[in-house]
């Protein structure tokens, strides 16, 4: 039966390096995304892509070790195939209008698509967002978090998604009517994301382990840790959480400047804190707040690379490598394109 998957990429307002903790994010996904198309049937899943080099060949029984498997990309074709076990294989063909490395969760846009064309049950995304979660860990080792994969599947269009990593609830707040988002590439592609995702995370671990859980601190609480190290760590945690709630409710109520100076505050937490900012990227957030209808901006995403997100009045002109701008866009989606149908 033929098959049209599609899964959005995100870019995320504010709560980054926060999911992962049991905290707060505000991300939404965007019109870029990734799309399988092909056709159910056979005892492999068997995908090709216009953009990575060989085909991904995994048996429905899925693979010992997703990890290493080759090529690359086919990992997270083989995890996925591991975690929604399908009755039915697919041959298809990947097609992606997200810049892979760049924070806007091309990796878990491609997981949420297999996912998608293998069946997994679009009604209860939360369920297929924790399997591409622990997909996406086992094809890479990298502990992420929830945020990627659950805001691809559970978007809601013209609405930004308060998360709440720890009970798994979603809150839709919407975006206000005046505003759009623009996302900027710094042209710094992301290369050591991996181990220093893990130890950012790790040194968060580290400071709970001194304060309690950061999701429940107070700022003040981690001033008391002695390691600077871990105490910025935690600082950036706990003030990001409190963020997220403060920009929801400016959204909400359409305090546009209020929530630019908020995005300029987790830039910076993230730059001094968190320490996940590049030069580049600093630059690109100072040189864009000072452009007429820009309220604010700030890396999005992982760091280390990758986007800046901007968040500004409708058609404010915006110099520099613009790769998306727009409102909230819808989640991940499932279309039957066999002939009989139309
Ligand atoms: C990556 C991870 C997410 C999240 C962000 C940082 O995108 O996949 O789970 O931790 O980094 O906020």
């Amino acid at each position: 039966m033929g098959l049209r998957a599609w899964a959005p990429g995100r870019v995320n307002l504010i709560g980054d390096h926060t999911d992962y903790m049991g905290g707060l994010v505000l991300p939404m996904a965007i019109g870029l995304g990734t799309e399988i198309t092909g056709d159910h049937g056979g005892n492999w899943v068997m995908l090709g892509s216009d953009r990575f080099e060989g085909v991904a060949e995994i048996p429905l029984a899925g693979v010992d070790d997703p990890a290493a498997v080759e090529p690359p990309w086919a990992r997270y074709v083989a995890a996925v195939v591991g975690e929604i076990t399908p009755d039915d294989g697919l041959v298809g063909m990947v097609q992606s209008t997200l810049p892979a490395g760049s924070g806007l969760a091309s990796s878990a846009a491609l997981q949420v698509a297999v996912a998608t064309a293998l069946g997994a049950d679009l009604g209860d995304p939360l369920a297929v967002a924790q399997a591409c979660q622990r997909a996406e860990q086992r094809a890479t080792g990298v502990p992420v978090g929830i945020m990627d994969q659950l805001v691809s599947l559970a978007a809601v269009e013209g609405s930004v998604l308060r998360i709440d990593c720890d009970a798994l609830t979603i809150d839709h707040v919407p975006f206000p009517e005046d505003a759009e988002i623009v996302v900027i590439h710094s042209g710094e592609h992301r290369e050591l994301t991996g181990s220093a995702y893990a130890m950012r995370r790790a040194e968060c671990e580290a400071a709970e382990a001194v304060v309690g859980r950061l999701r429940d601190a107070d700022p003040v609480d981690v001033e008391a840790i002695e390691d600077p190290v871990l105490r910025r760590r935690a600082r950036h945690v706990t003030t990001e959480n409190r963020r997220v709630d403060a920009l929801a409710s400016a959204l909400a109520k359409d305090q546009l400047a209020y929530a630019g100076e908020l995005l300029v505050a987790s830039h910076a937490s993230l730059r001094d804190d968190f320490e996940v900012s590049t030069p580049m990227l600093d630059q690109i957030v100072g040189t864009v707040r000072g452009v007429p209808g820009v309220y604010g901006a700030r890396v999005t995403g992982a760091g280390f690379g990758g986007c800046v997100v901007v968040l500004c009045k409708p058609k404010t002109r915006i110099g520099g490598p613009v790769v998306w701008r727009g409102r909230p866009a819808p989640g991940a989606a499932l279309q039957r394109t066999d002939q009989s149908q139309g």
